[in-house]
């Protein structure tokens, strides 16, 4: 590292392709697949071959995100945050170097504590993945959504949840009220 390196500043943009109500509305699929990303996943950087690797195995099996596992707990997505609900109680991995600390995990919680939907920050095995009520994926670019099918077995129903459709309308409310301001 130089001593006294000049911060550089580069920006890019695209256009933001909403997640459709149809994907929304069905849920996706994901698979498991083994964390081999490094120690330091906390830290937000554009170094992301193994995320990009992971998620690509993902689509070779026709799913839309691999979740990903480390000594036998679930940290998130490639490029997602992970929650899963069980006997009504949303739960999500702490935060710690193993994971990126979201917006919009963040905004989820909060969400959950400004509504009183209890919620906890706790180890999620892959029993409890599979054992699930619902599973949700959160990123800034897909919000909220569903995972339904894992390693090619339904999660409960099959069908998105009614926590899911409760927070999503949450999430879309607390966006109209900050255009609204
Ligand atoms: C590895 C990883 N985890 C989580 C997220 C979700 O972060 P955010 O909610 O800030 O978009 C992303 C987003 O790209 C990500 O790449």
């Amino acid at each position: 590292m130089p001593d006294d390196p000049i911060p550089t500043v580069f920006a890019m943009s695209n256009p933001l392709h909403p997640v459709s109500q149809q994907i929304r509305g069905h849920g996706v699929a994901a698979i498991i697949l083994d964390d081999i990303r490094w120690q330091r996943c906390h830290i937000k950087a554009i170094s992301l071959l193994p995320n990009i690797l992971l998620r690509q195995e993902a689509l070779d099996q026709n799913a839309a995100e691999a979740i990903l596992i480390r000594d036998g707990f679930a940290t998130e997505g490639a490029a997602s945050n992970l929650f899963v609900v069980s006997g009504g109680i949303l739960a999500t991995p702490s935060t710690g170097p193993f994971l990126l600390p979201g917006i919009t995990r963040d905004l989820i919680l909060e969400l959950a504590e400004t509504n009183n939907i209890p919620h906890c920050e706790k180890n999620i095995s892959r029993d409890d993945l599979r054992n699930a009520d619902e599973i949700w994926l959160t990123s800034s670019t897909k919000e909220i959504l569903p995972v339904t099918r894992l390693d090619d077995a339904p999660i409960a129903s099959g069908q998105p949840g009614p926590l899911f459709q409760h927070m999503l309308a949450l999430y879309q409310n607390y966006k109209q009220q900050l255009r609204n301001q």
